[in-house]
């Protein structure tokens, strides 16, 4: 079957299988940000927006996104360019696998600080992030370029 997506503000005409998952769809498409992780739905790797909202890719089936517009974290990468400085600068990169989700995450959380809907707070910030998972930082490397990003003290 054929669908249409709007991925990272361009229009594709995408042919599927109607059991694909969009996580596999988007990685065939050239979308190397979208990463599999768990494919279970636990790690966050596979983060992309759909029409501005996270959800996991690995437990999306692509058929349900026809007519939607999906954002990777190629879409992204001038608005969270800095973002990318402070991580490196925390020493919190290191094998990266799960920096596009985390990033798309982010760029989401922003969005929704804007909005008033999340709470600039720590809590609520490591709330809304808890679903991302890192088997290489510890996390707080993370945080801090997390936090000085969002301009949290
Ligand atoms: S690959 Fe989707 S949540 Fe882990
Ligand atoms: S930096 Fe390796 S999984 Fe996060």
């Amino acid at each position: 079957m054929k669908i249409n997506l709007k991925i990272n503000g361009v229009w594709k005409e995408v042919e599927i299988d109607p059991s694909d998952y969009l996580l596999d769809v988007l990685r065939r498409e050239g979308y190397l940000s979208v990463k599999k992780g768990c494919d279970t739905g636990t790690c966050g790797a596979c983060t992309v927006l759909r029409d501005g909202y996270p959800i996991l890719s690995c437990a999306t089936l692509a058929a349900t996104c026809d007519g939607h517009e999906i954002t990777t974290a190629e879409g992204i990468a001038d608005e969270m360019e800095d973002y990318a400085k402070m991580l490196a600068g925390e020493g919190a990169e290191q094998c990266g696998f799960c920096s596009p989700g985390l990033m798309v995450m982010l760029y989401a959380l922003k969005k929704e600080i804007e909005n008033g809907k999340v709470k600039k707070t720590k809590e609520d910030i490591r709330r809304y992030l808890i679903g991302n998972l890192c088997r290489c930082t510890g996390y707080a490397g993370q945080e801090r370029a997390i936090f000085r990003y969002l301009g949290v003290e």
